[in-house]
Protein backbone atom coordinates (compact mmCIF):
# COMPACT_ATOMS: atom_id res chain seq x y z
CA UNK A 1 0.00 0.00 0.00
CA UNK A 2 1.02 3.40 -1.19
CA UNK A 3 1.96 5.39 1.96
CA UNK A 4 -0.06 8.96 2.02
CA UNK A 5 1.90 10.89 4.65
CA UNK A 6 5.01 12.49 3.14
CA UNK A 7 7.10 13.66 5.23
CA UNK A 8 10.79 15.21 4.73
CA UNK A 9 12.06 12.41 6.85
CA UNK A 10 10.39 9.62 4.79
CA UNK A 11 11.84 11.14 1.78
CA UNK A 12 14.15 12.72 2.38
CA UNK A 13 18.04 11.18 1.52
CA UNK A 14 20.21 11.76 5.25
CA UNK A 15 24.33 11.89 5.29
CA UNK A 16 25.73 11.14 8.58
CA UNK A 17 29.58 14.26 8.71
CA UNK A 18 31.62 12.29 11.40
CA UNK A 19 33.04 15.47 11.95
CA UNK A 20 36.74 15.26 13.39
CA UNK A 21 37.12 13.13 9.67
CA UNK A 22 35.17 15.25 7.26
CA UNK A 23 37.51 18.25 6.69
CA UNK A 24 39.45 20.59 8.34
CA UNK A 25 39.63 24.28 8.54
CA UNK A 26 42.39 25.41 10.62
CA UNK A 27 45.35 22.96 9.89
CA UNK A 28 45.29 20.91 13.52
CA UNK A 29 44.52 17.91 11.75
CA UNK A 30 40.84 17.64 13.14
CA UNK A 31 38.18 18.04 11.14
CA UNK A 32 35.52 21.29 12.26
CA UNK A 33 32.54 23.26 11.84
CA UNK A 34 34.06 25.75 9.70
CA UNK A 35 35.52 22.79 7.56
CA UNK A 36 32.15 21.25 7.12
CA UNK A 37 30.29 24.66 6.41
CA UNK A 38 33.23 25.32 3.57
CA UNK A 39 31.69 21.79 1.85
CA UNK A 40 28.03 21.83 2.16
CA UNK A 41 28.22 22.63 -2.08
CA UNK A 42 29.47 19.04 -1.60
CA UNK A 43 26.49 17.88 -0.01
CA UNK A 44 23.56 20.07 -1.55
CA UNK A 45 24.45 23.23 -3.91
CA UNK A 46 20.80 23.02 -5.46
CA UNK A 47 22.19 21.14 -8.51
CA UNK A 48 23.03 17.63 -9.50
CA UNK A 49 26.54 18.50 -9.73
CA UNK A 50 26.25 18.21 -5.44
CA UNK A 51 25.26 14.87 -4.00
CA UNK A 52 21.76 16.30 -2.95
CA UNK A 53 21.64 15.41 0.49
CA UNK A 54 18.71 16.55 2.51
CA UNK A 55 19.51 16.27 5.60
CA UNK A 56 23.28 16.15 7.89
CA UNK A 57 23.75 14.27 11.37
CA UNK A 58 26.59 15.27 12.90
CA UNK A 59 28.11 12.72 15.49
CA UNK A 60 29.07 14.21 18.64
CA UNK A 61 30.64 17.74 18.27
CA UNK A 62 30.39 18.85 22.33
CA UNK A 63 32.63 19.66 24.80
CA UNK A 64 34.41 16.29 25.86
CA UNK A 65 37.25 14.01 26.83
CA UNK A 66 37.42 11.49 23.99
CA UNK A 67 37.42 8.89 25.54
CA UNK A 68 35.30 7.54 23.57
CA UNK A 69 35.84 9.99 20.71
CA UNK A 70 32.99 12.77 21.43
CA UNK A 71 30.54 10.09 22.59
CA UNK A 72 31.26 10.85 26.22
CA UNK A 73 29.72 14.59 26.69
CA UNK A 74 30.60 16.78 28.87
CA UNK A 75 28.67 19.51 28.14
CA UNK A 76 25.30 18.87 25.98
CA UNK A 77 24.85 22.75 25.39
CA UNK A 78 28.18 23.79 24.28
CA UNK A 79 31.07 22.66 21.44
CA UNK A 80 34.31 21.31 21.80
CA UNK A 81 37.02 24.11 20.83
CA UNK A 82 38.24 21.54 18.37
CA UNK A 83 35.13 21.77 16.29
CA UNK A 84 34.65 25.63 16.80
CA UNK A 85 32.39 27.39 18.84
CA UNK A 86 28.33 28.10 19.11
CA UNK A 87 28.83 30.82 16.68
CA UNK A 88 30.49 28.65 14.53
CA UNK A 89 27.49 26.02 14.89
CA UNK A 90 25.27 28.86 14.09
CA UNK A 91 26.66 29.86 11.11
CA UNK A 92 26.79 26.59 10.17
CA UNK A 93 23.35 25.66 10.87
CA UNK A 94 22.18 28.92 8.99
CA UNK A 95 24.24 28.21 6.02
CA UNK A 96 23.03 24.24 5.58
CA UNK A 97 18.92 25.84 5.70
CA UNK A 98 20.19 28.32 2.85
CA UNK A 99 21.00 25.20 1.01
CA UNK A 100 17.72 23.66 2.36
CA UNK A 101 20.02 21.04 4.28
CA UNK A 102 18.35 20.04 7.63
CA UNK A 103 20.76 19.25 10.40
CA UNK A 104 20.53 16.64 13.26
CA UNK A 105 22.35 16.64 16.63
CA UNK A 106 23.65 13.53 18.25
CA UNK A 107 22.27 13.06 21.47
CA UNK A 108 24.36 10.90 23.62
CA UNK A 109 21.35 10.63 26.61
CA UNK A 110 22.10 6.98 28.41
CA UNK A 111 25.29 8.52 29.66
CA UNK A 112 27.42 11.56 30.10
CA UNK A 113 31.20 11.80 30.28
CA UNK A 114 32.57 11.32 34.31
CA UNK A 115 33.76 15.02 33.59
CA UNK A 116 30.33 16.04 33.26
CA UNK A 117 29.45 18.47 36.13
CA UNK A 118 26.90 16.42 37.03
CA UNK A 119 28.80 13.12 37.56
CA UNK A 120 31.38 15.20 39.27
CA UNK A 121 28.73 16.74 41.57
CA UNK A 122 26.93 12.98 42.55
CA UNK A 123 30.30 11.58 43.21
CA UNK A 124 30.93 13.83 45.75
CA UNK A 125 29.61 12.45 48.46
CA UNK A 126 26.13 9.78 48.90
CA UNK A 127 24.34 13.18 50.43
CA UNK A 128 25.17 15.14 46.88
CA UNK A 129 21.73 16.83 45.56
CA UNK A 130 23.08 14.46 42.52
CA UNK A 131 23.82 11.19 43.34
CA UNK A 132 20.62 9.37 42.46
CA UNK A 133 21.18 11.19 38.62
CA UNK A 134 23.64 7.99 38.16
CA UNK A 135 23.26 5.12 39.23
CA UNK A 136 25.12 4.35 42.52
CA UNK A 137 25.06 1.16 44.35
CA UNK A 138 26.14 -1.20 47.40
CA UNK A 139 28.22 -4.27 46.93
CA UNK A 140 26.45 -7.24 46.53
CA UNK A 141 26.15 -9.02 50.08
CA UNK A 142 28.42 -11.46 48.81
CA UNK A 143 30.97 -8.85 48.25
CA UNK A 144 31.86 -7.51 44.70
CA UNK A 145 29.80 -5.90 42.23
CA UNK A 146 26.18 -5.55 42.76
CA UNK A 147 25.01 -7.83 39.97
CA UNK A 148 26.58 -9.68 36.52
CA UNK A 149 26.17 -6.96 34.04
CA UNK A 150 28.93 -6.28 31.41
CA UNK A 151 30.29 -3.18 30.03
CA UNK A 152 29.86 -3.39 25.95
CA UNK A 153 33.29 -2.05 25.38
CA UNK A 154 34.51 -5.20 27.76
CA UNK A 155 34.75 -5.75 31.06
CA UNK A 156 32.10 -5.90 34.19
CA UNK A 157 30.15 -2.80 34.11
CA UNK A 158 30.36 -1.76 37.52
CA UNK A 159 33.65 0.73 38.63
CA UNK A 160 34.21 0.70 42.33
CA UNK A 161 34.11 4.73 43.69
CA UNK A 162 36.66 4.39 47.04
CA UNK A 163 35.71 7.59 48.42
CA UNK A 164 31.74 6.77 48.77
CA UNK A 165 32.59 2.77 48.88
CA UNK A 166 29.20 2.20 46.00
CA UNK A 167 29.80 0.64 42.57
CA UNK A 168 28.53 3.05 39.44
CA UNK A 169 27.15 1.32 36.77
CA UNK A 170 28.63 2.31 32.82
CA UNK A 171 27.40 0.58 29.94
CA UNK A 172 30.37 1.69 28.18
CA UNK A 173 34.03 3.12 29.79
CA UNK A 174 34.33 3.64 33.19
CA UNK A 175 34.63 7.19 32.25
CA UNK A 176 30.94 7.14 30.78
CA UNK A 177 28.55 6.69 33.89
CA UNK A 178 24.91 5.71 32.93
CA UNK A 179 22.23 8.34 34.09
CA UNK A 180 19.49 7.08 36.00
CA UNK A 181 16.32 7.58 33.86
CA UNK A 182 13.78 7.01 36.73
CA UNK A 183 14.88 10.72 38.34
CA UNK A 184 12.15 13.19 37.15
CA UNK A 185 14.93 15.62 37.39
CA UNK A 186 17.32 13.89 35.21
CA UNK A 187 15.03 13.48 32.56
CA UNK A 188 13.83 17.65 32.96
CA UNK A 189 17.20 18.19 32.14
CA UNK A 190 17.42 16.04 29.18
CA UNK A 191 14.48 17.55 27.63
CA UNK A 192 15.81 20.51 28.58
CA UNK A 193 18.50 19.71 26.62
CA UNK A 194 16.63 19.64 23.72
CA UNK A 195 14.93 22.21 23.63
CA UNK A 196 17.95 23.73 23.95
CA UNK A 197 18.82 22.96 20.20
CA UNK A 198 15.20 23.03 18.62
CA UNK A 199 15.53 26.65 19.75
CA UNK A 200 18.80 26.96 18.04
CA UNK A 201 16.74 25.32 15.28
CA UNK A 202 18.00 22.07 14.58
CA UNK A 203 15.63 19.44 12.53
CA UNK A 204 16.29 16.63 15.00
CA UNK A 205 18.26 14.22 16.51
CA UNK A 206 20.13 10.91 16.46
CA UNK A 207 19.44 9.26 19.69
CA UNK A 208 22.58 7.21 20.86
CA UNK A 209 21.56 3.62 22.00
CA UNK A 210 18.19 4.64 23.13
CA UNK A 211 16.66 1.65 24.00
CA UNK A 212 19.47 1.34 26.77
CA UNK A 213 18.14 4.54 29.10
CA UNK A 214 16.56 2.09 31.46
CA UNK A 215 17.71 -0.72 33.25
CA UNK A 216 16.26 -3.65 35.43
CA UNK A 217 14.53 -1.68 38.78
CA UNK A 218 15.73 -4.82 40.63
CA UNK A 219 19.13 -5.22 39.13
CA UNK A 220 18.10 -8.97 38.04
CA UNK A 221 21.38 -10.71 37.08
CA UNK A 222 21.11 -11.21 33.12
CA UNK A 223 21.16 -15.03 32.14
CA UNK A 224 23.86 -16.55 30.28
CA UNK A 225 24.01 -17.28 26.80
CA UNK A 226 26.28 -18.66 24.18
CA UNK A 227 28.82 -16.17 23.07
CA UNK A 228 32.76 -14.96 22.92
CA UNK A 229 33.19 -11.94 24.97
CA UNK A 230 31.47 -11.16 28.26
CA UNK A 231 29.19 -8.53 27.05
CA UNK A 232 28.05 -11.76 24.34
CA UNK A 233 27.52 -13.69 27.05
CA UNK A 234 24.49 -12.47 28.04
CA UNK A 235 20.61 -12.62 27.24
CA UNK A 236 20.45 -8.39 27.76
CA UNK A 237 16.74 -8.48 29.78
CA UNK A 238 17.48 -6.79 32.22
CA UNK A 239 20.28 -3.69 31.55
CA UNK A 240 18.14 -2.45 28.51
CA UNK A 241 14.81 -2.39 27.01
CA UNK A 242 12.94 -1.85 29.78
CA UNK A 243 9.15 -1.08 29.38
CA UNK A 244 9.57 2.53 31.17
CA UNK A 245 11.08 3.65 27.34
CA UNK A 246 8.07 4.17 25.75
CA UNK A 247 6.34 6.73 27.70
CA UNK A 248 9.62 8.73 27.51
CA UNK A 249 9.51 7.76 23.80
CA UNK A 250 6.09 9.51 23.52
CA UNK A 251 7.02 12.24 25.44
CA UNK A 252 10.12 12.79 23.03
CA UNK A 253 7.72 13.25 20.46
CA UNK A 254 5.00 15.17 21.59
CA UNK A 255 8.11 18.01 22.16
CA UNK A 256 9.58 17.51 18.66
CA UNK A 257 5.95 17.44 16.99
CA UNK A 258 5.82 20.98 19.36
CA UNK A 259 8.37 22.30 17.15
CA UNK A 260 6.69 21.45 13.70
CA UNK A 261 8.57 18.97 11.28
CA UNK A 262 11.42 18.02 13.99
CA UNK A 263 12.33 14.37 13.96
CA UNK A 264 14.55 11.39 15.40
CA UNK A 265 16.35 8.46 14.48
CA UNK A 266 16.68 6.04 17.05
CA UNK A 267 20.11 4.11 17.25
CA UNK A 268 19.09 0.81 19.08
CA UNK A 269 21.62 -1.32 20.88
CA UNK A 270 21.60 -4.62 19.25
CA UNK A 271 18.50 -3.73 16.95
CA UNK A 272 16.33 -5.86 15.05
CA UNK A 273 13.27 -4.94 13.30
CA UNK A 274 11.02 -6.27 15.35
CA UNK A 275 12.33 -4.00 18.29
CA UNK A 276 12.24 -0.84 16.15
CA UNK A 277 8.42 -2.03 15.31
CA UNK A 278 8.42 -2.34 19.47
CA UNK A 279 9.19 1.64 19.77
CA UNK A 280 8.66 3.47 15.85
CA UNK A 281 5.37 4.90 15.00
CA UNK A 282 2.53 6.90 16.16
CA UNK A 283 3.41 8.87 19.47
CA UNK A 284 6.94 6.66 19.35
CA UNK A 285 10.29 7.50 17.69
CA UNK A 286 10.29 8.31 14.20
CA UNK A 287 12.60 6.27 12.94
CA UNK A 288 15.48 3.76 14.04
CA UNK A 289 18.47 2.22 11.86
CA UNK A 290 17.58 -1.63 10.60
CA UNK A 291 20.92 -2.70 12.00
CA UNK A 292 19.72 -6.53 10.28
CA UNK A 293 20.41 -4.98 6.95
CA UNK A 294 24.04 -3.92 7.84
CA UNK A 295 24.73 -7.93 8.53
CA UNK A 296 23.74 -9.09 5.44
CA UNK A 297 26.54 -11.14 3.00
CA UNK A 298 26.81 -9.91 -0.70
CA UNK A 299 23.57 -11.96 -1.85
CA UNK A 300 20.83 -10.63 -3.02
CA UNK A 301 18.44 -13.55 -1.17
CA UNK A 302 19.80 -12.02 1.76
CA UNK A 303 19.12 -8.61 1.19
CA UNK A 304 15.68 -9.55 0.05
CA UNK A 305 14.51 -11.35 3.18
CA UNK A 306 15.94 -8.59 5.58
CA UNK A 307 13.94 -6.17 3.51
CA UNK A 308 11.11 -8.29 3.61
CA UNK A 309 11.52 -8.66 7.48
CA UNK A 310 11.37 -5.20 7.77
CA UNK A 311 8.59 -4.64 5.58
CA UNK A 312 6.36 -7.17 7.49
CA UNK A 313 7.04 -5.74 10.89
CA UNK A 314 6.08 -2.06 10.66
CA UNK A 315 3.56 -1.03 12.91
CA UNK A 316 0.90 1.61 11.98
CA UNK A 317 3.07 5.02 11.22
CA UNK A 318 6.41 3.09 10.70
CA UNK A 319 8.67 3.53 8.08
CA UNK A 320 11.82 1.78 6.88
CA UNK A 321 14.88 2.90 7.38
CA UNK A 322 18.12 1.78 6.01
CA UNK A 323 21.78 1.74 6.16
CA UNK A 324 24.87 0.56 4.85
CA UNK A 325 27.62 1.82 7.08
CA UNK A 326 28.18 3.89 9.84
CA UNK A 327 31.12 5.12 12.70
CA UNK A 328 30.84 1.84 13.95
CA UNK A 329 30.95 -0.58 11.87
CA UNK A 330 33.37 -1.71 9.11
CA UNK A 331 32.76 0.09 5.61
CA UNK A 332 30.16 -1.84 3.25
CA UNK A 333 32.97 -1.82 0.05
CA UNK A 334 35.17 -3.21 2.64
CA UNK A 335 32.72 -5.90 3.65
CA UNK A 336 30.98 -6.85 0.02
CA UNK A 337 33.78 -4.87 -2.35
CA UNK A 338 35.85 -7.65 -3.12
CA UNK A 339 37.80 -7.56 -6.71
CA UNK A 340 35.12 -5.38 -7.75
CA UNK A 341 34.42 -2.32 -5.20
CA UNK A 342 33.26 0.19 -8.23
CA UNK A 343 30.96 -1.94 -9.37
CA UNK A 344 29.21 -3.33 -6.39
CA UNK A 345 29.71 0.35 -4.91
CA UNK A 346 27.29 1.02 -8.04
CA UNK A 347 25.04 -1.77 -6.89
CA UNK A 348 24.62 -1.13 -3.34
CA UNK A 349 23.72 2.13 -3.73
CA UNK A 350 21.17 1.35 -5.95
CA UNK A 351 19.59 -0.56 -3.59
CA UNK A 352 20.12 1.76 -0.39
CA UNK A 353 18.69 4.59 -2.47
CA UNK A 354 15.63 2.97 -4.28
CA UNK A 355 14.24 0.60 -1.07
CA UNK A 356 11.02 2.09 0.26
CA UNK A 357 12.71 4.21 3.49
CA UNK A 358 14.88 6.95 4.48
CA UNK A 359 18.32 5.70 3.03
CA UNK A 360 21.34 6.85 5.64
CA UNK A 361 24.63 7.18 4.50
CA UNK A 362 28.18 7.61 5.87
CA UNK A 363 30.39 10.35 4.33
CA UNK A 364 33.40 9.15 1.78
CA UNK A 365 30.94 5.95 0.91
CA UNK A 366 29.53 8.19 -1.87
CA UNK A 367 33.47 8.24 -3.52
CA UNK A 368 33.63 4.43 -2.13
CA UNK A 369 36.06 4.79 0.54
CA UNK A 370 36.62 1.17 2.25
CA UNK A 371 37.58 0.42 5.62
CA UNK A 372 41.51 1.99 6.25
CA UNK A 373 44.76 0.52 8.01
CA UNK A 374 45.69 1.83 10.96
CA UNK A 375 48.89 0.45 12.94
CA UNK A 376 49.20 -0.73 16.50
CA UNK A 377 50.51 2.76 17.91
CA UNK A 378 48.33 4.66 15.95
CA UNK A 379 44.59 3.26 17.67
CA UNK A 380 42.79 5.56 19.63
CA UNK A 381 39.16 3.77 19.79
CA UNK A 382 39.24 2.21 23.41
CA UNK A 383 38.11 -1.14 22.31
CA UNK A 384 40.26 -1.34 19.09
CA UNK A 385 43.27 -1.14 22.18
CA UNK A 386 42.06 -3.49 24.40
CA UNK A 387 41.14 -6.42 21.77
CA UNK A 388 43.49 -6.31 19.20
CA UNK A 389 44.58 -7.91 16.93
CA UNK A 390 41.61 -9.68 17.75
CA UNK A 391 39.42 -6.70 16.85
CA UNK A 392 40.84 -3.18 15.68
CA UNK A 393 38.49 -1.21 16.76
CA UNK A 394 36.52 1.58 14.51
CA UNK A 395 39.47 3.83 13.49
CA UNK A 396 39.30 2.06 10.07
CA UNK A 397 36.02 3.29 9.36
CA UNK A 398 36.72 6.61 10.46
CA UNK A 399 39.74 7.69 8.40
CA UNK A 400 39.57 11.61 7.08
CA UNK A 401 37.76 12.22 3.74
CA UNK A 402 39.86 12.99 0.74
CA UNK A 403 38.49 15.67 -0.86
CA UNK A 404 42.15 15.62 -3.65
CA UNK A 405 45.05 13.62 -4.39
CA UNK A 406 47.44 16.70 -2.47
CA UNK A 407 49.80 15.61 0.59
CA UNK A 408 46.89 16.14 3.65
CA UNK A 409 44.12 14.74 0.56
CA UNK A 410 42.58 18.27 0.88
CA UNK A 411 41.51 17.23 4.20
CA UNK A 412 44.13 19.27 6.29
CA UNK A 413 47.12 21.48 5.94
CA UNK A 414 48.45 19.75 8.78
CA UNK A 415 48.82 16.06 9.83
CA UNK A 416 45.64 14.19 10.27
CA UNK A 417 44.54 12.80 13.37
CA UNK A 418 43.95 9.15 11.70
CA UNK A 419 46.19 8.22 8.58
CA UNK A 420 44.53 8.80 5.01
CA UNK A 421 43.38 5.80 3.31
CA UNK A 422 46.53 4.09 1.35
CA UNK A 423 44.62 4.44 -1.90
CA UNK A 424 42.97 8.32 -1.34
CA UNK A 425 45.41 9.21 -4.74
CA UNK A 426 42.89 7.55 -6.61
CA UNK A 427 39.45 7.44 -4.09
CA UNK A 428 38.90 11.27 -3.22
CA UNK A 429 36.10 13.74 -4.18
CA UNK A 430 38.30 15.79 -6.98
CA UNK A 431 39.41 12.71 -9.15
CA UNK A 432 36.00 11.42 -9.27
CA UNK A 433 33.82 14.29 -9.78
CA UNK A 434 34.49 15.19 -13.61
CA UNK A 435 34.19 11.19 -14.17
CA UNK A 436 30.86 10.44 -15.36
CA UNK A 437 31.54 6.99 -14.73
CA UNK A 438 32.64 7.44 -10.75
CA UNK A 439 31.11 6.34 -7.52
CA UNK A 440 30.51 9.93 -6.69
CA UNK A 441 28.94 10.69 -10.16
CA UNK A 442 26.67 7.62 -9.92
CA UNK A 443 25.23 8.37 -6.23
CA UNK A 444 24.78 11.71 -7.56
CA UNK A 445 22.68 10.30 -10.19
CA UNK A 446 20.61 8.39 -8.42
CA UNK A 447 19.92 10.95 -5.47
CA UNK A 448 18.67 13.10 -7.79
CA UNK A 449 16.71 10.91 -9.41
CA UNK A 450 15.13 10.49 -6.48
CA UNK A 451 14.13 13.79 -6.12
CA UNK A 452 12.40 13.66 -9.51
CA UNK A 453 10.38 10.30 -8.41
CA UNK A 454 7.37 9.85 -6.12
CA UNK A 455 7.69 6.84 -6.58
CA UNK A 456 10.95 5.93 -5.47
CA UNK A 457 10.75 8.02 -2.58
CA UNK A 458 7.25 7.00 -1.20
CA UNK A 459 6.15 4.27 -3.22
CA UNK A 460 5.00 0.62 -2.15
CA UNK A 461 7.73 -1.94 -2.64
CA UNK A 462 6.93 -5.21 -4.40
CA UNK A 463 9.62 -7.49 -5.16
CA UNK A 464 9.11 -9.54 -8.36
CA UNK A 465 11.24 -12.10 -7.95
CA UNK A 466 10.38 -14.72 -5.44
CA UNK A 467 13.75 -16.54 -4.54
CA UNK A 468 16.48 -14.53 -5.65
CA UNK A 469 19.59 -15.45 -7.04
CA UNK A 470 21.36 -13.88 -9.21
CA UNK A 471 20.33 -10.27 -8.31
CA UNK A 472 16.92 -8.14 -7.01
CA UNK A 473 14.16 -7.25 -9.33
CA UNK A 474 11.33 -4.77 -7.42
CA UNK A 475 9.03 -2.34 -8.14
CA UNK A 476 8.03 1.16 -6.10
CA UNK A 477 4.80 2.10 -7.20
CA UNK A 478 2.89 5.12 -6.27
CA UNK A 479 -0.01 6.75 -7.40
CA UNK A 480 1.82 8.92 -9.89
CA UNK A 481 4.05 6.18 -11.35
CA UNK A 482 5.74 2.74 -11.25
CA UNK A 483 9.23 2.61 -11.46
CA UNK A 484 11.47 -1.17 -11.81
CA UNK A 485 14.77 -1.65 -10.45
CA UNK A 486 17.22 -4.76 -11.42
CA UNK A 487 20.40 -5.17 -9.70
CA UNK A 488 23.02 -8.22 -10.71
CA UNK A 489 25.07 -8.50 -7.38
CA UNK A 490 27.88 -10.96 -9.68
CA UNK A 491 30.20 -10.41 -12.18
CA UNK A 492 28.36 -12.89 -14.71
CA UNK A 493 25.65 -12.03 -17.02
CA UNK A 494 22.27 -13.02 -15.05
CA UNK A 495 18.82 -13.70 -16.21
CA UNK A 496 16.50 -12.80 -14.03
CA UNK A 497 12.55 -14.59 -14.25
CA UNK A 498 9.89 -12.68 -12.95
CA UNK A 499 7.23 -14.12 -11.18
CA UNK A 500 4.83 -11.44 -13.14
CA UNK A 501 4.56 -10.61 -16.76
CA UNK A 502 5.77 -7.08 -17.46
CA UNK A 503 4.55 -6.77 -21.00
CA UNK A 504 1.55 -5.20 -20.72
CA UNK A 505 3.80 -1.33 -19.90
CA UNK A 506 7.01 -0.20 -21.51
CA UNK A 507 9.73 0.15 -19.83
CA UNK A 508 11.85 3.45 -20.17
CA UNK A 509 15.08 3.52 -18.68
CA UNK A 510 15.71 6.52 -16.41
CA UNK A 511 18.82 5.37 -14.92
CA UNK A 512 21.09 2.66 -15.61
CA UNK A 513 24.83 1.34 -15.34
CA UNK A 514 24.45 -0.07 -19.34
CA UNK A 515 21.20 1.60 -20.58
CA UNK A 516 21.11 4.78 -21.73
CA UNK A 517 18.59 7.06 -20.54
CA UNK A 518 15.62 7.23 -22.33
CA UNK A 519 16.34 3.59 -23.63
CA UNK A 520 13.06 1.42 -24.00
CA UNK A 521 12.81 -2.04 -23.00
CA UNK A 522 10.07 -4.76 -23.91
CA UNK A 523 9.97 -6.86 -20.94
CA UNK A 524 7.98 -10.17 -20.64
CA UNK A 525 8.99 -12.70 -17.53
CA UNK A 526 12.95 -11.99 -17.78
CA UNK A 527 15.26 -9.53 -17.29
CA UNK A 528 18.77 -10.03 -18.66
CA UNK A 529 21.75 -7.83 -17.26
CA UNK A 530 25.22 -7.90 -17.63
CA UNK A 531 27.53 -8.39 -14.87
CA UNK A 532 27.28 -6.03 -12.14
CA UNK A 533 24.27 -4.00 -13.97
CA UNK A 534 22.22 -1.60 -12.43
CA UNK A 535 18.87 -0.91 -14.72
CA UNK A 536 16.21 1.35 -13.52
CA UNK A 537 13.09 2.23 -15.61
CA UNK A 538 10.08 3.75 -15.69
CA UNK A 539 6.57 2.36 -16.68
CA UNK A 540 4.75 4.20 -19.14
C1 LIG B 1 26.84 4.10 20.02
C2 LIG B 1 27.75 4.99 19.24
O1 LIG B 1 27.40 4.91 17.88
C3 LIG B 1 29.15 4.53 19.51
O2 LIG B 1 30.08 5.16 18.67
C4 LIG B 1 29.46 4.79 20.96
O3 LIG B 1 30.74 4.27 21.28
C5 LIG B 1 28.43 4.12 21.87
N1 LIG B 1 27.09 4.32 21.42
C6 LIG B 1 28.50 4.69 23.25
O4 LIG B 1 27.99 6.00 23.26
Amino acid sequence: MEDSSSNWWREGVFYQIYPRSFADSNGDGNGDLQGILAHLDHLNDGTPNSLGVDAIWLSPIYPSPMHDLGYDVADYCDIHPMFGSLADFDALLQAAHQRGIRLLMDLVFNHTSDQHPWFQESRLSRHSPKRDWYIWRDPSPRGGAPNNWQSVFGGRAWEWDETNQQYYYHMFLPQQPDLNWRNPQVRQALFDVMRFWLERGVDGFRLDVVNAYFKDALFRDNPPRLGLRGYDRQKHLYDKDQPELLEVYAQMRQLLDSYGERMCVGEMLNGNPEMNARYCGDRKLNLAFDFNFTRQPWHPAAFQRAILRNEASLPPGGWPCYTLSNHDISRHLSRYGGRYPKERAKVAAAMLLTLRGTPFLYQGEEIGMRDGKIPYSMIQDPPGKRYYPFYKGRDPVRTPIAWDASPGGGFTTGKPWLPLNQDYRQVNVAAQRDDPDSVFSFYRKLIWLRKDCPALRRGAFEPLIQRPRDGLAYLRRSQEQTVLVALNFFALPATLRLEVDLSAQKWRTILGTHRARDEAVALEQTIWLAPHEVWIAEAN
